[in-house]
């Protein structure tokens, strides 16, 4: 059984003032089992998040972080640093990283590697333009995005790892893929693990979709059945909105 993720993705949004609010509203709110909810937040909110979390059912993840562990990388997170503090995931290949950013498929497969030695789990990334979907590349390329960033990573390691689909046309516009369309997409996702490693291990990752999933439509996207969770960005700024999408199974 692969227990359900709901994550935050913060993105570049909250001060650590504002995340203490957030926190605030959220104590003693969040399902004690069932759910893993994953707030994703800026380097700069993370130490009131693991803080938050030593006494709530809250995991934490960073937005990114480097490959190296430490040294003269100014402006770097360092994962070591990030594992010692207490985080538990690392955010890796996000769209915006690769588009804003220009991080390759090369440097995320670097950084899954340095978060796992680390102790952390990667939540891996991938998604096709509109324009890749509507000229029919878009398994080829999200398959290549996950085979890149995967390359020697042990069947262990990935069985513990996340990987989040967020279709690029999907995310920050309020189009959602349909719940059938993301579950195409998980689904060739999981198939393709199958085929790099086996059954078990593709059995066991889990997939989450992002995109535009809010309240209003997370209950029929979980409802897929190679959909593990969501990977949400805007829905997740709002503690309410936040709690609704975490208890989207009461
Ligand atoms: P939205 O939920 O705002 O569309 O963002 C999705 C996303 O990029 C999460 O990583």
């Amino acid at each position: 059984m692969r227990t359900p993720i709901i994550a935050g993705n913060w993105k570049m949004n909250k001060n650590p003032q504002e995340t203490q609010e957030f926190l605030e509203a959220i104590k003693g709110k969040l399902p004690e089992s069932g759910v893993e909810a994953i707030i994703g937040a800026p380097a700069i909110d993370l130490n009131a998040l693991t803080w938050f979390s030593k006494d709530e059912p809250l995991k934490t993840a960073a937005e990114n972080c480097y490959f190296e562990d430490a040294g003269a990388f100014t402006g770097e997170t360092s994962p070591k640093a990030l594992s010692d503090m207490g985080i538990d995931y690392v955010i890796i290949g996000h769209s915006e990283r690769r588009q804003y950013f220009g991080e390759t498929d090369e440097d995320i497969n670097k950084k899954a590697h340095a978060i796992l030695k680390n102790n952390m789990l990667p939540i891996i990334c991938c998604g096709e333009t509109l324009e890749q979907r509507e000229a029919g590349k878009a398994e080829d390329w999200v398959t290549g995005q996950i085979e890149a960033a995967v390359k020697g990573i042990s069947a262990d390691d990935l069985a513990k790892s996340v990987i989040a689909y967020e279709p690029i046309w999907a995310i920050g516009t309020g189009k959602t893929a349909t719940a059938d369309q993301a579950q195409e997409m998980v689904h060739v996702i999981r198939e393709k693990i199958a085929s790099l490693y086996d059954a078990a291990t593709a059995d066991k990752v889990r997939i989450l979709y992002g995109g535009s999933v809010k309240p209003a439509n997370v209950k029929e996207l979980m409802s897929k059945e190679d959909i593990d969770g969501g990977l949400v960005g805007g829905a997740s700024m709002d503690p309410e909105s936040f709690l609704a999408l975490a208890n989207f199974n009461k």
